[in-house]
């Protein structure tokens, strides 16, 4: 038997996220069963985790041992009424949609137990809007998650005016056991993290296209001057471009405020195909 705040975690999603949430929990000590929509993407998800795991027995940070007991404590599966009845929490990590994020919870929520916990790992989309319609929203939470997870340290928790204590303390409490640092942000547009650093990496934008440094200096500032690990320019490079357009856009028109306006350089680099590390080019050659 497990001790962790949660003993039974469905992973719904197995990609990028999906995989390294499902790897922290086992991790933790849950029994987690991933999901995803074909064999072939949760075979995916669960080699990804293996593979970090090997890394880390190669490297001598993590044992033999180690490796093989949190493999087997995440099984699959392409059912998710299956994944998700006996959970004690489910998270999910489904592409960034809110009609598929809404309909799987308001399809989960009458499936599992009163008591489980049903968290959403969306990086910028409205949580009353991601459980809307969701039987007892007090159990509702925002679990935003970094990339990679298993390295990542933060773990912003979302709540909305209908999440409950009892589940912030829960999820919090189990933050902790994942070896992550929480913070617990109200439901609003880009949370804490990416109103942030949205906003540095536009002004950086907006910086370079006038001309003020080179792309190498404005980085340089933050990274030497600010001890960021990463300049926002490379940074808005790896996460690309078009994607944090998108949030800028998003922003913009949720927060009404000026400084979230994407630079015109930013819109025409998109437009030239220049995203960043993904397409070879963007603040940096890649
Ligand atoms: N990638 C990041 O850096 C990052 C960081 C924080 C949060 N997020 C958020 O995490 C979520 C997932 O992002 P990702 O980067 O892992 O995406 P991804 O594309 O790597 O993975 C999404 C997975 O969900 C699966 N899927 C699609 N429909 C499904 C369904 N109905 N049921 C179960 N699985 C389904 C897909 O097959 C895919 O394997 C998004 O909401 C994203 O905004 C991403």
């Amino acid at each position: 038997m497990s001790d962790t705040q949660f003993a039974k975690v469905a992973v719904l999603g197995a990609g990028t996220m999906g995989a390294g949430i499902a790897q922290v929990c086992a991790q933790a000590g849950s029994q987690v069963v991933l999901q995803d929509i074909t064999e072939e993407f949760v075979a995916k998800g669960l080699q990804r985790v293996a593979a970090f795991l090997q890394k880390g027995v190669d490297r001598g940070k993590v044992t033999e041992e180690t490796r093989a007991q949190v493999l087997a404590r995440i099984t699959t599966t392409v059912d998710r009424v299956e994944a998700a009845r006996e959970a004690d929490l489910v998270v999910e990590a489904v592409p960034e949609k809110l009609e598929l994020k809404n309909g799987l919870f308001r399809e989960l929520a009458g499936i599992v137990s009163d008591t489980c916990v049903l968290g959403s790992n969306t990086s910028s989309l409205s949580l009353v809007k991601v459980f809307d319609g969701v039987a007892n929203p007090a159990r509702c939470i925002g679990m935003h998650f970094f990339n990679p997870v298993p390295l990542m340290k933060l773990l912003e928790l979302v709540r909305t005016e209908t999440t409950s204590e009892e589940t912030i303390d829960a999820v919090t409490n189990y933050a902790r056991q994942l070896g992550k640092e929480p913070i617990v942000v109200k439901d609003s547009p880009g949370f804490a993290s990416s109103r942030l650093g949205v906003c540095l990496g536009l002004e950086a934008i907006r910086m370079l296209e006038s001309g003020v440094a080179s792309a190498e200096d404005i980085d340089k500032a933050m990274v030497l001057g600010y001890g960021h690990p990463m300049g926002p320019l490379k940074l808005t490079d790896l996460v690309g471009l078009d994607v944090r357009l998108a949030i800028a856009d998003y922003l913009r028109t949720e927060l009404n405020l000026a400084g979230f306006e994407a630079p015109e350089l930013m819109r025409k680099m998109v437009a030239d195909g220049k995203l960043g590390k993904k397409s070879g080019q963007g603040f940096y050659a890649w």
